[in-house]
């Protein structure tokens, strides 16, 4: 997941994937380019959920611990 990538590559984004990917804080809320969104895998129920709770969300909008 995007989540992976910023702990594998130890990027240093305050707050970034508090709950370790576990669907439970929405501080991995990315906004994507259309295009690059329109070739994600779909969301499931539990991430839109999740993403409603997040700040400032587009219809581009996902949450990076669950884009892979
Ligand atoms: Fe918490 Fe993605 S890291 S929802």
């Amino acid at each position: 997941t995007l989540l992976d990538v910023v702990i594998n590559k130890n990027l240093d984004i305050s707050g970034f994937g508090a709950c370790e990917g576990t669907l439970a804080c929405s501080t991995c809320h990315l906004v994507f380019e259309e295009d690059v969104f329109d070739r994600l895998e779909p969301m499931v129920d539990e991430e839109v959920d999740m993403l409603d709770l997040a700040y400032g969300v587009t219809k581009t909008s996902r949450l990076g611990c669950q884009v892979t």
